[in-house]
């Protein structure tokens, strides 16, 4: 059995990626298009809502990844699962992420686009768990710090489930 505590709601959720995407057009002013490069498949409401944000011009880009696996640790393995359908070379990146938790997919990733050229490659994340980190990430934009706790909903699963959950919840076990 489990049970779902609800962290952030989906109007906290909301306000706070208004504030992201006025953030990314004061940073991007006058450029774009921007290449949103969402993380699939965690990522995908997130980049939704974000593009929707900004009124910079953007393009949406997805690439996939599998690294988790069923559970709720990392197996430390990544894997590009899906890669970019277009060149980003000179172009500025934005890579959109659900969470970042110990950095290891993140830090892959980072090392994958920057063989690609862009002209400029940051990080958006809705979430963050810095106390789990292992690999050094630099995160541009952060949607909210969390603890150390598991959490589902908004994008977010556990072994593919919860991602349609409005709100961001924390998952509990109970055995
Ligand atoms: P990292 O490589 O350890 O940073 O893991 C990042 C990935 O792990 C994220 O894209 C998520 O898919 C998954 N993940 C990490 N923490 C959580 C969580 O609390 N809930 C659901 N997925 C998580
Ligand atoms: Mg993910």
């Amino acid at each position: 059995m489990c049970s779902l505590r609800v962290l952030l709601s989906a109007g906290q959720i909301h306000a706070r990626i208004a504030e992201l995407g006025a953030q990314i057009d004061r940073d991007y002013a006058a450029a774009g298009p921007v290449y949103l490069v969402g993380i699939l498949k965690g990522a995908c409401f997130f980049l939704a809502d974000l593009a929707r944000a900004m009124k910079t011009p953007a393009r949406l880009e997805f690439v996939g990844i599998s690294s988790y696996g069923k559970g709720r640790t990392t197996s430390g393995e990544v894997r590009l699962t899906k890669d970019l359908d277009v060149s980003v070379e000179g172009q500025d990146v934005i890579v959109v992420e659900d969470i970042v938790d110990s950095g290891i997919t993140l830090s892959y990733l980072i090392q994958v686009f920057q063989q690609r050229h862009p002209r400029s490659l940051r990080i958006a994340t809705l979430l963050d768990k810095p106390e789990r980190r292992q690999r050094p990430v630099r995160v541009d934009y952060v949607g909210f710090r969390i603890p150390d706790q598991f959490v589902v909903g908004y994008g977010l699963d556990y072994a593919e489930d919860y991602r349609n959950l409005r709100d961001i919840c924390v998952l509990e076990l109970d055995n």
